[in-house]
């Protein structure tokens, strides 16, 4: 080693920087067998330093990692930080706005609401008030007392015997399988004791979801967990049986999901343990597929009609859609396709594109589907827009963990919000991102028992009502600063938004809302012609070219002097 400059800078040799992990091992290793000589108690120096040479020796030759073979021992101190960069971010580094996919602060508030802590907050906003993501509910300059009792909507039109009361606030579907037993079992005793419904998620309906008896929206993906023949079809028979039990307050026909739609699914074949394969009516250790499209229906009608046919198979309970909207012309297909029948189902989940997931592509998750606002706008306009949506009621998920996310989907036209994983957080997810991997540090999203027992049923339980009373609760002091008696009276222009550091804008006047029946008596005087026009109800593809349409359209337009 020499000093090489006139800074007296150290020039270390570059095999010495390469190796000298290793040969720093092998230097221990020598010492400790020369102390061997002299006292036996130099044994377990001898074992870490040879386990360490052993070990240097291994990455050296091993072939997978360019870094290790460079820099045997050494390189592994990158794995460590690796490993320990999403702990040392959110407990060290993270602000309280930071944080993704849900900031520190919307964890906090649920955290404190869950477990019955307060949840003001001192000293005013800590957003920038002047940044262009910020939204804000209008209060009125005459306040209302506040609502008695739960907030609740009737769901279930005319061709519902069954129709059933939902709270403004429910537990998105998440599978069993995707969550753990304890978790399932948490969120539904919750969900029972706050009168408020459970979703299955996909995986259907498992024994931990029955235990309690709290209200099930079963939800009936592409794969008919649960209703479904051996070659994967659906089985009239078993739905029948299912969706009858008193429990089952409603059924959910899963299209898509906002993380990742039009991908499907699979749980591998070693995931699916016994407990598993019977909640869904699949073989013990074989690979369990969602296929990414619908088996039971091929078109928009048949969609429809088919849904139609759950509800008589159910004795009569509402049958709803979830969706994240992707191609625009679908939705007023599905529109449409009520219109014709004259028949519609009872109600919508919009999702959006920010929508969670145990696993997904990350293309997917981040790049594939609409996000919630603008899916929601798009899905109340068809609906308003056929004139169907005094019979359909819509509810909105994404993102929402406190009562201005329900107020914000209110004002856009949601009759209630669903949250996933705002009440992951109440079971105890610290939000560590690992639930693809089976090794969820609190039991939440994993099937080793194990992990599983640090999550008391009892005890999350409490936590998971306590969170939806308090939400509840202070979305009606929401409603009652805007001077309102009741989340349905909140309007588009109950909401604004921050377009610019000096512009504000009301909702309804960055997004159309269109008025009752538009799109039947006068389609062309709506931003949705196009792809009105497009919607057909026997196919789900666009009944004509969509991007010719739309260019005449430009044109004529811009011939008018509108662009
Ligand atoms: C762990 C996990 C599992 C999910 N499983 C399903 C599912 O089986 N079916 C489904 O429709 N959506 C599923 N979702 C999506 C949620 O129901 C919800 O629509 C989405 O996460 C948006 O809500 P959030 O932002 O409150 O999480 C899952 C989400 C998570 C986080
Ligand atoms: S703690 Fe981590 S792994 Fe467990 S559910 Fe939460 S994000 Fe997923």
């Amino acid at each position: 080693m020499a000093i090489d400059n006139d800074f007296g800078r150290l020039h270390i040799p570059a095999i010495v920087k390469r190796l000298g992990g290793f040969l720093l091992a092998c230097v221990g290793l020598l010492v400790a067998l020369i102390c061997l000589t002299a006292s036996v108690h130099a044994w377990w120096a001898v074992a870490i330093f040879g386990s360490l040479v052993l070990l240097g020796l291994w990455d050296m030759n091993q072939r997978h990692h360019a870094l290790m073979r460079n820099y045997p021992i050494i390189a592994r101190a990158r794995w460590v930080f690796e490993e320990l960069r999403p702990y040392l971010r959110q407990y060290v580094v993270e602000g309280d706005l930071e944080g993704r996919p849900i900031d520190r602060d919307s964890r906090s508030v649920v955290y404190a609401r869950a477990k019955g802590q307060e949840s003001a907050m001192a000293f005013g906003t800590r957003l920038n008030v002047y940044s262009s993501d910020y939204e804000f509910i209008t209060h009125s300059m005459a306040p209302r007392p506040h609502c008695e009792g739960d907030l609740r909507v009737d769901v279930g039109g005319t061709d519902c015997k069954l129709p059933y009361s939902a709270s403004l606030l429910n537990i998105s579907a998440m599978s069993f399988g995707s969550l753990s037993a304890n978790a399932i079992e948490s969120l539904n005793l919750g969900a029972k004791r706050g009168n408020f419904y459970h979703d299955t998620g996909e995986g259907s309906i498992s024994r931990y979801h029955r235990k309690h008896g709290g209200d099930i929206v079963w939800e009936i993906g592409s794969g008919y967990f649960g209703c479904r023949n051996r070659d994967g079809s659906f089985d009239e028979g078993a739905f029948q049986a299912t969706a009858q039990d008193p429990q089952v307050k409603m059924i959910e026909i899963k299209l898509s999901q906002g993380a990742k739609p039009g991908h499907g699914g699979m749980l591998p074949g070693a995931k699916v343990t016994e407990e598993i394969a019977d909640a869904r009516g699949v073989p013990v250790g074989t690979d369990c597929i969602s296929p990414a499209f619908h088996s039971a229906f091929d078109s928009p009608r048949e969609m429809i009609e088919w849904a139609a046919k759950l509800r008589e198979l159910s004795g009569g309970k509402p049958v709803g859609l979830k969706f994240c909207v992707g191609q625009p012309h679908e939705v007023f297909a599905m529109a449409k396709a009520m219109h014709e029948l004259d028949t519609t189902v009872d109600f919508v989940v919009v999702d959006g594109g920010e929508g969670g997931t145990g696993a997904a592509p990350q293309e997917f998750a981040d790049h594939v589907g609409m996000p919630l606002r603008e899916g929601l706008v798009l899905t109340r306009n068809a609906l308003v827009g056929a004139g169907l949506r005094d019979r359909v009621r819509i509810a909105a998920a994404g993102k929402a963990t406190g009562a201005f996310h329900i107020a914000a989907n209110a004002a856009i036209g949601a009759d209630w919000t669903n949250a996933a994983r705002a009440f992951m957080f109440t079971v105890g997810c610290i939000h560590s991102l690992k639930c693809h991997t089976g090794e969820c540090p609190v039991g939440v999203a994993t099937q080793d028992k194990l992990r599983q027992r640090g999550l008391v049923v009892e005890d999350k339980a409490q936590r998971v009502h306590r969170f939806h009373d308090h939400t509840i609760e202070t979305l009606k002091e929401i409603v009652a600063a805007a001077g309102l008696d009741h989340p349905s009276e909140l309007e588009p222009h109950h909401l604004h938004h921050r377009i610019s550091p000096n512009e504000l804008r009301a909702i309804d006047r960055i997004y159309p809302f269109i008025t009752r029946d538009q799109l039947i008596e006068d389609p062309g005087a709506t931003r949705y012609a196009d792809w009105w026009a497009a919607a057909q109800t026997d196919s789900f593809r666009p009944h004509r070219n969509i991007q010719v349409d739309r260019e005449a359209r430009y044109q004529e337009a811009r011939g008018r002097g509108v662009f």
